[in-house]
């Protein structure tokens, strides 16, 4: 008897693949796209060439969206009647590679030590993207189709904050319509326990200049006369938290929707160690929000981190002077429902009338996004969750994370989809930091997934 159309794939022919889609994932992490690093321009163009192309091997139709910005590719298989339409995100872009001496094997060449890829983008987010695109043109090659028509959405600045992606979804919205938006870009909950997430935090992120005399100045001949710009930055930081921590900003916690009950239950059903959590940043307490637990706190929360901090002589030994400038990198983490724009208006309320005579403050505004939340009653949760059981052997649990994806806002709102957070990485995949990873299984389990989700969507008209 032939197999039912939508039946998946037998797990032989994803087995028979590995080496090929390992190879694959080994060509577009070679690609230093750092979409931060101007000097990366052409790699950042390489990669969407390598994109692009990759996709039109598969035969679908290819385009790219054009946007002052990074090359944003578009790509679509044909309308499947009946049958929902997934559209599909991920981003080709990476974070700097910094600090490279950290870096056991350098970050643009793709190793292979204990089961994991190591190199920058291997899981944030090459390797996830990747696997949806794998999964497909598996599917192309074996059946000559697909049973759900998929969009993809694959752009270049998400590290950066997807800065001309907002205005391509409004612009594109016809094209781009879809039920459902699928995005592999965060990580299981632990290994062996894969995730579907259902709640992302915002983010507002600035800059702090400080900028007093003219040039350095002597320490001793000058200092007590002028105001030093590093202490009036050290003095700004503090003011932005009180003692326990909470942000200071007006108005910041006015829209913050409180954590229910019921999802806190949830929260402390998840198999968490807060002893393993410790351990694994090599930290001996921890320390947040009273009155909230870790997960609370790091998912569900709002929070402010210095990102950075600059001023005066950072050489070997003692230098006496007065720094003419100093600057910091500051973000917020946002809940949903905070908005980003008042953030910003209330960080300059705070800090402004804090500026001290002979100083100068300049805040500059970078991105922001709002955070998101889902439902978790739609039937494309559900089929989510039976075609993750199908590639990791296991039913996922519902999780939400810290991490922002300031584009998924925007997709629910313009296309008023829903949205699928499927992580396929780990939590110690060093993301942002030297020795980011992947853990092979997860990558084939997570092509064996995605193939399995076209299916189980398939069935959701
Ligand atoms: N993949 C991450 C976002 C993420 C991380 C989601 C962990 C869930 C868990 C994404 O590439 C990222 O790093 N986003 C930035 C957003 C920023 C640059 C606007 C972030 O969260 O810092
Ligand atoms: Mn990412
Ligand atoms: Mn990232």
């Amino acid at each position: 008897m032939p197999p039912e159309p939508n039946a998946p794939l037998d797990s032989s022919v994803f087995a028979s693949r590995r080496g090929e889609h390992e190879a694959k994932l080994f060509e577009l992490l070679r690609i230093p796209s750092v979409s931060a690093d101007s000097r990366h321009k052409p790699d950042i163009a390489r990669a969407a060439d390598w994109v692009e192309a990759q996709l039109k091997g598969m035969g679908l139709s290819v385009s790219r969206l054009s946007t002052p910005g990074n090359p944003i590719i578009y790509a679509e298989s044909p309308p499947v009647p009946g049958a929902p339409i997934a559209l599909v995100y991920g981003h080709y872009d990476v974070q700097p590679p910094d600090p490279l001496e950290e870096w056991i094997t350098p970050a643009f060449e793709p190793t292979v030590r204990d089961g994991s890829v190591y190199a920058r983008g291997a899981t944030d987010d090459k390797g996830q993207m990747l696997t949806h695109v794998l999964s497909a043109a598996t599917v192309l090659a074996e059946r000559g189709k697909l049973p759900i028509q998929l969009k993809y959405v694959i752009e270049g600045e998400e590290e950066v904050g997807s800065e001309h992606l907002e205005a391509v979804v409004e612009r594109e919205r016809q094209r781009l319509a879809c039920d459902v938006v699928v995005v592999s870009d965060s990580s299981q909950f632990a290994p062996g326990v894969p995730a579907v997430t259902y709640g992302l935090r915002g983010i507002a992120y600035y800059e702090l200049l400080v900028e007093g005399p003219k040039q350095d100045l002597h320490s001793g001949t000058f200092g007590g006369g002028v105001t030093n710009p590093a202490n009036t930055l050290a003095k700004l930081i503090a003011a932005l938290t009180d003692a326990d921590g909470r942000i200071q900003v007006d108005g910041f916690y006015d829209d913050v929707i409180p954590l229910s009950d019921a999802e806190r239950a949830e929260f402390a059903r998840l198999p968490f160690s807060q002893e393993g959590f410790q351990k694994q940043l090599g930290v001996a307490g921890v320390w947040g929000e009273a009155g909230y637990s870790t997960l609370e706190r790091r998912w569900a929360r709002p929070t402010c981190d210095v990102n950075g901090l600059w001023s005066g002589y950072q050489g070997e030994g003692a230098k006496t002077v007065l720094p003419a400038r100093a600057g910091a990198k500051v973000s917020f983490r946002l809940v949903p429902n905070q908005d980003p724009k008042k953030v910003s208006a209330g960080l300059r309320t705070l800090l402004e009338p804090l500026v001290p005579p002979g100083i100068r403050l300049t805040i500059v505004d970078h991105h922001g996004a709002p955070g998101v939340v889902f439902p978790l009653e739609s039937p494309y949760m559900a089929a989510a969750a039976a075609a993750i059981e199908h590639g990791f052997g296991t039913p996922p649990v519902f999780i939400r994370e810290g991490g922002s994806i300031p584009i998924v806002n925007t997709f629910a709102r313009l296309l008023n989809a829903d949205v699928l957070l499927l992580g396929w990485g780990r939590d110690d995949d060093n993301t942002h930091s030297p020795n980011e990873k992947f853990n092979l299984d997860d990558f084939h389990r997570g092509i064996t997934a995605s193939a399995a989700l076209w299916n189980t969507l398939s069935r959701q008209a």
